[in-house]
């Protein structure tokens, strides 16, 4: 399982990457909006400081028609960096804003996918990430895991390079259904990545195994 950040807290990130395999970061404008009136390049750029050049950086564009959405997509690339990977949702335009900015060689995050054709359009368009948003299709009633499934399925039958990176999660659950449905890739939000290490038994086994020591040698140290 590849695991990527759905934040843009700066301590949040720092703290995960001391201990989490951080894979990457996503953002997206509503993940922006939590960290308040921010210098959006500056942070972005701390961010990649942070993560460095070897993990993903996802981004997502503010326009909903095609021509804001190329204009955001140069833009991003042209005051961040070459090496982000551009979100854009898979509408019309979207989608084919995803064909003109493959074939300007542009990585694509293809975001907003709530069906399985959105999925499978994306990933014929080239996008190397589709974000299906797992919570909000249980909310909708949809199956996510089905979905991702069968996307996953054509993925291997096309031998595609596309990955799929599932994303709105509320709880782990969520999020090991989604792996075990054919997700490489999982984007979580740090509401539910605060919970991977929150089981009481963990901390509870840990202090007696220490206390146990200390019975017999009176300290806490080899
Ligand atoms: O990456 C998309 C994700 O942030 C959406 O999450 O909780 O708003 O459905 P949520």
């Amino acid at each position: 399982m590849k695991l990527i950040i759905d934040t843009a807290n700066i301590d949040k990130i720092k703290d995960y990457l001391n201990y989490l395999p951080v894979d990457g970061v996503t953002t997206n404008p509503s993940i922006l909006k939590k960290e308040g009136n921010i210098d959006f390049v500056e942070h972005m750029k701390e961010i990649r400081s942070l993560i460095g050049s070897d993990k993903s950086l996802h981004i997502q564009t503010i326009a909903t028609d095609y021509d804001g959405i190329i204009k955001d997509a140069r833009k991003i690339v042209e005051l961040i960096d070459k090496n982000v990977y551009i979100k854009v949702p898979v509408s019309k335009d979207g989608l084919a804003a995803i064909k003109t900015l493959k074939a300007e060689g542009f990585k694509i995050t293809a975001t907003a996918i709530y069906s399985e054709i959105q999925a499978l359009l994306a990933t014929e368009l080239g996008a190397d990430y589709l974000a299906p948003y797992v919570n909000r299709m249980t909310n909708l009633n949809s199956d996510p895991y089905e979905v991702i499934n069968n996307v996953a399925y054509n993925i291997a039958a096309t031998n595609s390079e596309t990955h799929i990176l599932a994303a709105s999660f509320k709880n782990i659950d969520q999020v090991l259904k989604a792996v075990q449905a054919g997700s490489t890739h999982v984007t979580v939000g740090s509401d539910v990545v605060d919970l991977f290490l929150k089981d009481a038994n963990i901390s509870k086994a840990v202090t007696d195994f220490s206390n146990d020591w200390n019975d017999v040698h009176g300290n806490f140290e080899i």
